[in-house]
């Protein structure tokens, strides 16, 4: 029931020393009018991942990340060292805000025919973005910012791809989040993509930890099998990036779901005009997924995804 009172709009806004202060602990919302729209009876919901800093999950492991190498000696604050990275967009707009905060300068390695309005953004948060040739392979900007450390040895490279915070981040703020948001009724089953594999695998062990009967789903776009190490080229920007890499742990996924452009298209779509939320492409491929899920499953049953970004960002595409 949609009920709306004066009191929604009279909370009292936090008032945070910087913005990464309001990172984390996003809401969860119940998509009984997409469901209904659909025929099914399941429960599915989605975590307004977009809501945080910078418009996606990726700050959380930005910021963690950088943190993390000043623990260790291999940053210090306000130095103004180099960071470089490979990144389609999300994990650079997260590690701009934490060297705009933290006092360094950001170099990012990102493929050419990913979205123009996120370069655009990447250099108006201040970053040195480098075009990689994605004729050379989807993973080019992983190589290319690998080439610009072997030249720097002096600069730091969070490498998001293996590096265990990435896991560590969901596992410890967004897992631990939606476990505390289930906490009276759980989940039946989490539906998420892969890119970097951080979120599936730091939010899958956590939830398998509290709920051993949780199943974990992996969306891969159709003809991708991850298994199998194949891949093919997909507009699911961001997701199946062309290798499994090391922070992707598939002994956690229970089910794997291929799900076609064209379906992730469809659901941004029917997410906005059912729900008014909107989204980027690989969190509609969650929903085309949520959606297969629900189709098969019991009326009782509770699927979560994410909204991993904003719907601004695809214009373009949609
Ligand atoms: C829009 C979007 N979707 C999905 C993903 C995949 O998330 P992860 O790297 O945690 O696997 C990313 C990662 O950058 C992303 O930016």
């Amino acid at each position: 029931m949609l009920e709306l009172s004066a009191a929604h709009c009279l909370r009292t806004p936090a008032v945070v020393d910087s913005i990464a202060g309001l990172l984390g602990n996003t809401p969860t919302v119940r998509l009984d009018r997409l469901a209904a729209s659909r025929g099914l009876d399941a429960a599915v919901f989605m975590k307004l991942e977009y809501l945080n800093p910078g418009g996606s999950h990726k700050a959380r492991i930005a910021l963690g990340m950088v943190i993390d190498a000043e623990k260790r000696g291999l940053l210090k604050r306000g130095s103004g060292q180099t960071i470089v990275e490979g990144t389609g967009g999300n994990t650079g707009i997260g590690l701009a805000i934490a060297a705009n905060l933290l006092g360094y300068r950001l170099v990012l390695a990102v493929p050419d025919n990913y979205s123009k309005d996120k370069i655009k953004l990447l250099r108006a948060y201040g970053a040195d973005v480098r075009l990689s040739d994605s004729r050379l392979g989807r993973d080019s900007h992983f190589r290319l910012a690998r080439e610009l450390l072997d030249r720097n040895p002096d600069w730091f490279m969070p490498d998001q791809l293996a590096n265990p915070v990435n896991i560590q981040a969901h596992y410890e703020s967004t897992g631990r989040e939606i476990v505390a948001a289930f906490r009276k009724t759980p989940i039946d089953v989490f539906v998420a993509g892969a890119g970097s594999g951080g979120h599936i695998t730091g939010i899958g062990r956590v939830l398998k930890e509290v709920w051993p009967n949780v199943t974990i789903c992996l969306i891969q776009p159709e003809g991708c099998d991850f298994r199998a190490n194949v891949f093919r080229p997909h507009r699911i920007q961001a997701t199946a990036i062309g290798l499994v890499p090391k922070n992707l742990d598939l002994g956690i996924v229970d089910h794997y779901v291929g799900v076609l452009d064209e379906e992730a298209l469809a659901s941004v779509r029917l997410l906005m005009q059912y729900e008014g939320i909107g989204v980027g492409l690989s969190s509609g491929a969650n929903i085309a997924g949520c959606l297969k899920i629900a189709a098969t499953s019991g009326p009782d049953t509770r699927i979560l995804c994410m909204a991993y970004d904003h719907v601004s960002d695809y214009l373009d595409a949609i």
